[in-house]
């Protein structure tokens, strides 16, 4: 194990009326005005964001509304909702959403509490945000693990960049999965695969022999493959449903990353394609995933053996990476970039600007080159 320190700010609402029972534990220390920031009305849709305001106003709470957080949520909209925020003196923002609302607001939270730029803080004077809005999280479609770490995932419209922007993790989250009931199967399906994706990369970066945090790792995989699996069955199974919620918190909450260091290649690919494209993240992923690890098999065998035996009960590095193929193909998810949604259309022109502006990642089995990463694209297509 490498050395860490570790300790967790948010605290976790799971189950059957959660978001009652968190929002009257919290309510009394979150100041007077409440942001309430949801996407593009699956919530009123719902009925959550009905509840929202009924709890919120019961609570006392002054509600500034800050809604229509899109999918791959971009920077123009980060400073829309900072400025809404400071205009109307925000004392906490709550997050109603999947992983795109709750990104969002952290870099809202963050940006609300300076004048300086946050992008131009981050990736040109290499400094994190000081101060920051508290805020919680009501997870209504899950699989990115937003809720419960301080990473969020932006895009940067005009540089043609989607890339992670640290905030602060939200202080209470709330996983009820009836509330992910409504969630259309495809969604699910992709988000669970955006899971399964991060416990890979995670288990895939370099790391000491016989570390706990890939047996666990390998436990998350494996689960989100069960579970997976159930609701391909029956899409409503509620307890596959709140097996993958948690799941996806788990990996995504920093447990894997104890002691180690982590890939993350396919989604660094995924997110310029996101950026190019605006594609479904987990469905990026899924194209992408088996490609990736055909190419780097040989630089991490051992590793890539167990993940054949323990997540697939396979025998080899290479029929685990099959399997997993095979699995993406028995959810419906996309295996060719072609069967994308993407506002424009993929061409190896683009792929080779998404591949030229990747960020190629060093802890995982082997750096890649840009070279490298546009031949994946293309056998992507
Ligand atoms: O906008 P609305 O109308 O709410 O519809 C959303 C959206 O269309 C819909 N939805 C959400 N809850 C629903 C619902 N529809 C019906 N019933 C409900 N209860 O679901 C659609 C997708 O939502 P979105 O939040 O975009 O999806 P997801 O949760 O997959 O988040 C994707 C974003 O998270 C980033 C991704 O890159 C992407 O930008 N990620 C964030 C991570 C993190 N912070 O740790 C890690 C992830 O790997 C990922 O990169």
């Amino acid at each position: 194990m490498n050395d860490f320190i570790y300790s967790y700010p948010t605290k976790v609402y799971f189950g059957r009326n959660a978001a009652e029972k968190a929002l009257q534990a919290e309510a009394g220390g979150m100041g007077s005005r409440v942001m309430l920031a949801y996407g593009g009305g699956s919530v009123k849709a719902t009925g959550i964001y009905d509840q929202m305001v009924k709890l919120l106003t019961e609570a006392g709470k002054t509600i500034v509304e800050f809604p229509g957080i899109m999918s791959n949520p971009t920077y123009a909209k980060v400073q829309e909702g900072a400025a809404l925020a400071k205009q109307e003196r925000v004392d906490y923002i709550l997050a109603v959403g999947g992983g795109s609302v709750i990104d969002c607001c952290k870099i809202v939270a963050a940006q609300a509490k300076t004048e300086e730029d946050i992008w131009e803080m981050e990736f040109v004077h290499h400094k994190l945000p000081a101060d920051s809005l508290p805020m919680g999280a009501i997870v209504t479609a899950s699989g990115t693990g937003a809720e419960m770490n301080g990473g969020a995932v932006i895009t940067h419209e005009e540089k043609k960049i989607k890339t992670g922007v640290l905030g602060q993790a939200p202080r209470f989250a709330v996983l009820d999965p009836a509330y992910t009931l409504s969630v259309p199967p495809m969604q699910v399906l992709s988000g669970a695969f955006d899971t399964l994706s991060y416990a890979m990369e995670t288990y895939l970066g370099q790391s000491s022999q016989d570390n706990v945090s890939d047996d666990v790792a390998l436990a998350i995989m494996r689960n989100t493959v069960v579970n997976m699996r159930r609701l391909n069955q029956s899409i409503n199974d509620i307890q596959a449903r709140g097996n993958l919620m948690w799941d996806s918190a788990m990996a995504e909450n920093g447990i894997l990353k104890i002691g180690r260091l982590t890939d993350f290649q396919a989604h660094q690919i995924e997110h310029q394609l996101g950026a190019y494209t605006d594609c479904n993240h987990g469905q990026g992923l899924a194209v992408i995933h088996p490609a990736y690890y055909r190419h780097i098999v040989k630089d991490a065998e051992e590793k890539f053996t167990r993940f054949a035996q323990v997540v697939f009960g396979k025998e080899t590095a290479e029929e685990g990476i099959e399997a997993l193929a095979a699995f993406i193909q028995e959810c419906g998810l996309p295996t060719k970039l072609g069967q994308l949604h993407s506002q424009v259309e993929i061409t190896p022109e683009l792929l080779r600007q998404v591949a030229d502006s990747c960020n190629l990642i060093q802890t995982g089995p082997r750096p890649l080159t840009h070279d490298e990463v546009y031949d994946i694209l293309m056998e992507c297509m």
